[in-house]
């Protein structure tokens, strides 16, 4: 068994986890979503800020948590992209420290495959229960999150083919801006959720994006733009009758309608890669993975073919988290993955814009 301890700063989290295999010992989310509510998105230079702020506690925290020492850590993993570089740089940099100091080996993660693997993340209860059934590939893992929208062939675990992404907003992204048109604040997808359940999905048919294209690409911003009309003339029709805001009732229905737009044209994507391609299970992992409904959407799909389904066992699994970069680390571990040399750790740098399955340059 390896323990690793590991470090996601990302975009506007910091998060420090201890995972030991592929069991979560501790998961530490210090969240700056209220820092950054009043600029409706993340503003890099706050969020770096709160980086340096918040790490040095959360990885204090996250060792108490998991009752482990310093002495203890096996390896050092950290989110080397895709992601905000001035972000990137805060957990980097501690990261790379540590493991020089402590001169344990050195595991630079992909963002997106943490999320990928998130299902696989497991409680602790694990450690004193028989070995989980095996996993059966090739997989297809769908990364849903507020910064990506990827399909992703799984043919084993380190082995990745991006065969679908988005070619504008994600799908996060998009529901958070619609969100915002209607006054629901950032992030706006759980709101959405929750709204959606009050809400006729019927009321407004939303437009299928991408319906003549041959391949598994993702588009959104084409329903962006839908909504955004959409409400001005909710508005406007709202105010000739006298009333300065749109109904509650409204929004709710806008809710469903829009959360229904966005995965009916993620399942219609997902229904073109199933006809074509042979994979025994269905992986959901990312932000949106936190949704009920996209949930059971999926696990349907899954059941009809005969798929195993596996998402994250936790909401805090699903956002931006440090345990799941931990799960790819004990991987990346077993397959001998690591950087041993202080040269070779010294040189790993920050990578905004890595794809999964691309190599690290
Ligand atoms: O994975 P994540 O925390 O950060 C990124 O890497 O992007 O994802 C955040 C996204 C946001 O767009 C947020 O609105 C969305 O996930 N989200 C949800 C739900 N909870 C969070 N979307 C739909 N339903 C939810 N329950
Ligand atoms: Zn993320």
């Amino acid at each position: 068994m390896s323990t690793v301890l590991a470090f996601d700063t990302s975009c506007d989290d910091t998060s420090v986890a201890v995972v030991r295999d592929r069991v979560v010992l501790s998961n530490v989310i210090a969240s700056q979503v209220e820092l950054h509510k009043q600029f409706g998105g993340v503003f890099p230079t706050v969020a770096k800020q709160a980086h340096l702020e918040n790490l040095a506690p959360s990885l204090k925290a996250s060792l108490q948590r998991a009752q482990v020492g310093l002495e203890a850590i096996e390896a050092v993993a950290v989110t080397v992209g895709p992601g905000l570089a001035p972000s990137l740089e805060i957990g980097l940099s501690l990261a790379k420290k540590l493991a020089l100091d402590l001169k344990i080996p050195f595991i630079p993660v992909n963002h997106i495959e943490g999320h990928l693997l998130s299902p696989l993340a497991e409680r602790r209860a694990r450690l004193i229960q028989p070995p989980a059934p095996k996993l059966r590939f090739p997989a297809l893992g769908l990364v849903i999150s507020g910064g990506h929208s990827d399909f992703v062939l799984i043919n084993k675990i380190g082995a990745y083919q991006r065969i679908g992404f988005t070619i504008d907003d994600a799908a996060g992204e998009c529901l958070d801006k619609i969100g915002r048109m209607v006054g629901l604040g950032y992030p706006a997808g759980a709101t959405i959720e929750a709204f959606a359940q009050k809400g006729d999905a019927n009321s407004f048919v939303f437009p299928l994006p991408m319906t003549e294209s041959r391949d598994f690409n993702l588009s959104f911003s084409g329903m962006k733009t839908f909504a955004r009309n959409l409400v001005a003339k909710l508005e406007a029709t709202a105010q000739a009758e006298g009333q300065p805001y749109l109904s509650k009732q409204t929004i709710y229905d806008l809710c469903a309608s829009a959360q229904a737009g966005v995965f009916r044209h993620i399942l219609h994507k997902l229904e073109k890669i199933l006809a074509q391609t042979e994979v025994k299970e269905l992986w959901l992992g990312g932000g949106v993975a936190a949704n009920l409904a996209l949930r059971q959407l999926l696990r349907f799909k899954a059941n009809q073919r005969g798929l195993t389904f596996r998402v994250p066992y936790s909401q805090k699994l699903c956002s931006d988290n440090a345990a799941m970069i931990g799960v790819v680390a004990t991987e990346k571990m077993a397959r001998g993955e690591v950087l041993k040399q202080p040269r070779q750790i010294q040189k790993v740098d920050r990578q905004p814009r890595w794809h999964i399955g691309d190599s690290l340059s």
